[in-house]
């Protein structure tokens, strides 16, 4: 079973998405850590982020490892480094080029092919898995998902996050269009563990008896 997350920054797709993947005893895929881990190595390589083709190469030559909630590339254990303040603000940068895209599809296909997933990230839904068998799109209000950001990273300060979240909502607006056959779900007010059961109720009712 394919479970696919998709929506915007903050509204909690990261954490019901690897809590429901542990309930229901499935592999959890973030996506969003893959473009991440590529922004990284991109940085880290002093690569013109602006030059899709190289990106889309550099992509290609440098597979993402997502094993355990770790995430490698090159080598290198990146799971912390890829949660920085400079990482959020660049990578929409990085994963608006098409060639890039194109290689992330076809790894996140090949990782999802395997079977029983929870896979998180904008496009999943819509393009890497149309044919996922339950779709969710979570959503909240942006306040409140400027409060989550903060709670995650309080060195930026409010005011700060909240411009970066605005930025990053109008960089990745093309990608975060629900699936027409997905099941909206606004988490602004509600626990984590509520929208987590839904989902769960939602996945059990789809497999076979
Ligand atoms: O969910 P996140 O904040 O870790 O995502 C990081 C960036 O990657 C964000 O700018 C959106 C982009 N992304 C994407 O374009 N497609 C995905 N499937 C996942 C993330």
């Amino acid at each position: 079973m394919i479970v696919a997350i998709d929506g915007p920054a903050g509204a909690g797709k990261s954490t019901v998405a690897s809590r429901l993947a542990e309930r229901l005893a499935y592999r959890y895929l973030d996506t969003g850590a893959m473009y991440r881990a590529l922004t990284w190595l991109a940085m880290t390589r002093d690569i013109d982020l602006g030059a899709g083709g190289k990106l889309g190469a550099l992509a290609e030559e440098n597979p993402i490892t997502l094993d355990e909630g770790r995430v490698w590339i090159d080598d290198t254990d990146v799971t912390a480094a890829i949660r920085g303040s400079r990482i959020d603000r660049v990578v929409p940068v990085v994963a608006r080029h098409p060639e890039v895209r194109a290689v992330m599809r076809a790894r996140q296909r090949e990782l999802a092919e395997v079977g029983d997933a929870v896979i998180e990230g904008r496009d999943i839904g819509t393009v890497v898995c149309p044919g996922a068998d339950v779709k969710i799109y979570l959503n909240a209000d942006r306040e409140i998902r400027a409060k989550r950001r903060l709670a995650e990273r309080p060195e930026i300060g409010a005011d700060a996050l909240a411009t970066d979240l605005r930025l990053r909502d109008q960089s990745d607006a093309e990608r975060m269009m629900p699936a027409e056959d997905a099941i909206q779900i606004d988490t602004t007010d509600l626990d984590v563990d509520d929208v987590v059961s839904r989902i769960e109720q939602l996945v059990k009712s789809q497999q076979p008896a």
